[in-house]
């Protein structure tokens, strides 16, 4: 892979950087995207399981779907790009990652500081105390109730027609405006608010580069369009970015 001099120059002097991470960075992992050929939404209907009403209408049938999600998940691994994300964190000054994904693998490959947009999947919370419930047994198949209150729990990701996390969101939002250097790897750009960050990084002045297999709906208003698998290319990058810093 060919980086350019602009590039490289931005690295290199970069206090600020931020990166957007979405379904991509974890396809060489085995983990299906949402939107490509063979993707979540070709075998099921999110929209009618990740969702409030549909988790009221029916809990156990809903929970077992994110079970198995979690069965699938917890059986892979971070790749190398979950990896070079994970270092780049020891290398910038201020390094930000921001992610799409709620399948942990950022925090499992190393990362400390994730900004977790549409939450994790890992995690869970009663949706009358708001207790969180991390450790929950793969094997069980119905709905659980808080110990605390009886409520029913539920995963802690953002279901189709909710509101992202307010911190979390504000937090992203001003990694994106304060970046030097913005890339945004892995992700179709087509879900908002996320895909507005790559855009408030360009407009606040930032160098901004996408990372993906092909092109997205926001390639046209970046700065460089790195064609290609993230794993590859950001495990080279680190090995540049290593050279060019020390
Ligand atoms: P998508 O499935 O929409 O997009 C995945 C992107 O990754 C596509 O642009 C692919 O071209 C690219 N891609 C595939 N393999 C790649 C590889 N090895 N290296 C680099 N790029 C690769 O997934 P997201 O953009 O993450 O939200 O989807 C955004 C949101 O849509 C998800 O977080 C989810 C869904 O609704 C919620 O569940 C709230
Ligand atoms: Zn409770």
């Amino acid at each position: 892979m060919i980086f350019s001099e602009r590039l490289l120059a931005e690295l290199k002097k970069a206090g600020n950087v931020a990166v957007l991470t979405g379904a991509g960075v974890s396809a060489e992992s085995g983990v299906p995207t949402f939107r490509d050929p063979g993707g979540i939404w070709e075998k099921f209907k999110p929209e009618q399981l990740a969702n409030f009403d549909a988790f009221m209408n029916d809990p156990d049938f809903v929970w077992s779907w994110y079970q198995h999600r979690r069965e699938i998940m917890r059986d892979v691994k971070p790749n190398k790009g979950h990896i070079a994300l994970a270092e780049m964190e020891n290398v910038f000054p201020n390094f930000n990652l921001i992610t799409q994904n709620i399948d942990n693998l950022h925090f499992r490959a190393g990362s400390k500081k994730v900004t977790e947009l549409h939450g994790n999947i890992e995690r869970n919370f009663c949706m009358k105390c708001r207790t969180f419930y991390e450790e929950v047994d793969l094997n069980e198949k119905k709905v659980l109730k808080c110990e605390k209150c009886g409520g029913l729990i539920r995963p802690d990701v953002v279901w189709f027609g909710e509101m992202l996390p307010v911190n979390e969101l504000r937090k992203a939002e001003e990694s994106a405006a304060n970046a030097d250097v913005f890339f945004t790897i892995g992700t179709s750009a087509e879900v908002y608010p996320a895909a507005m960050l790559p855009i408030i990084a360009k407009r606040a002045g930032a160098y901004v580069i996408e990372i993906n297999t092909k092109p997205t709906a926001i390639s046209i208003e970046l700065d460089e369009i790195l064609t290609g698998k993230s794993g590859e290319i950001l495990d080279e990058l680190l090995f540049k970015i290593k050279k060019i810093r020390n």
